[in-house]
């Protein structure tokens, strides 16, 4: 490999990509949690910055998901939604993200008497602000919480019904073992009969046969993470051969101890197998960084090339039309082009 990091660094940084794996609610900075906190008269159990950064040393994803329901406690008005998306897609603008499809939690709302109709319309204007500033296109996906039941998705996608014009699709998250995608077959196929495009989060802790279930009874269009399929290689065949987009995140699965070490991160192997994986932030107030900082930790595992490969993945992977991805695969050949 002959790029030095310092060019990998300013090529990451101006190379045009999309995000297709981030939760929003993972992107409530401590800061911004000590603010909300303070305007809507809400009690955190950590008393200054540093002490909630202290607390980001995570044994795995439950351990994590714990802090990270008990920060969505700050989020109470749209005000509070449209100030998180604005600060993420401002960040992520910087960052090269021409296209972002960002996922939020609505029972994480629900359950605490946020109407779905806060959260939506909070996120719709930081959608609205994110084109008008940036140029930046964006949509949403509504996840279900798998360690809830199947009903309570099924009353999340009933009450989702005003906005689906405004909701590209569903998604599955939260603790994976034990909640295999079996679980939601009922409501992902009502989500696909009204339109809805279906992703979920498989083989992150999961068995690669979670993975299975996700494509086989889920019918996804993107399998979240993945990880783990590469335990089978029948599994990675079918995935390649489907040209079946992954989300991989690679400073997330270093904190939730998915990987030991970044430096052997499976990212290499899954595009040396023809697997579509994509880079991104997962939850980048957790992790230790946003989309360029997760590029930049696998950047001397893949090079250049591979790296434009990843970000050519990000726009293919995207529920874009053809006229939009066409647009950004231009844009994306003509930096390459202008880039030695
Ligand atoms: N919710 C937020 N981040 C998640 C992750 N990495 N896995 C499962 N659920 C999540
Ligand atoms: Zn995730």
């Amino acid at each position: 490999m002959t790029d030095s990091r310092e060019s990998l660094a300013d090529f990451v940084a101006s190379l045009p990509k999309a995000e297709l794996h981030m939760h929003i609610e993972g992107s409530l900075e401590p800061d911004m949690m000590f603010a909300l906190a303070k305007r809507n008269g809400v009690e955190l159990p950590f008393a200054s910055v540093e002490q909630v950064r202290a607390a980001y040393r995570f044994s795995g994803l439950q351990d994590f998901l714990d802090i990270y329901y008990q920060g969505a406690d700050v989020l109470r008005t749209e005000e509070d939604f449209r100030d998180l998306a604005v600060a993420y897609f401002d960040r992520a603008a910087a960052d090269g993200v021409r296209h972002a499809e960002i996922f939020f939690d609505p029972q994480t709302h629900t359950a605490r008497g946020v109407p779905f109709s806060v959260a939506v319309e909070g996120l719709l204007a930081g959608i609205a602000h994110a084109r008008q500033r940036h140029g930046m296109t964006s949509s949403l996906i509504m996840c279900f919480l798998r360690h809830l039941d199947e009903d309570s998705a099924s009353r999340t996608l009933a009450e989702a019904e005003p906005w689906l014009d405004r909701i590209i699709g569903v998604g599955l998250d939260s603790s994976e073992v034990g909640h295999p995608p079996g679980k939601f077959t009922r409501v992902f196929s009502r989500a696909g009969q009204m339109g809805l495009m279906r992703v979920a989060h498989a083989g992150e802790e999961g068995p690669p046969d979670y993975v299975r279930e996700a494509l086989d009874l889920l019918q996804v269009d993107r399998i979240d993470h993945g990880n783990r399929a590469m335990e089978d290689p029948l599994l990675v065949a079918r995935l390649a051969r489907e040209a079946m987009t992954l989300t991989v995140c690679p400073l997330s699965n270093l904190k939730l101890r998915i990987v030991e070490d970044v430096a052997r991160h499976p990212i290499p192997h899954m595009l040396q197998q023809g697997l579509r994986a994509t880079i991104n932030s997962d939850d980048p107030a957790y992790f230790g960084g946003y989309i360029n900082d997760n590029y930049l930790a696998v950047a001397p595992l893949l090079g250049r090339d591979r790296l434009a490969q990843v970000a050519r993945n990000s726009f293919l992977g995207a529920f874009l039309d053809e006229a939009a991805l066409d647009e950004h695969l231009r844009r994306l050949d003509s930096f390459l082009e202008a880039t030695p």
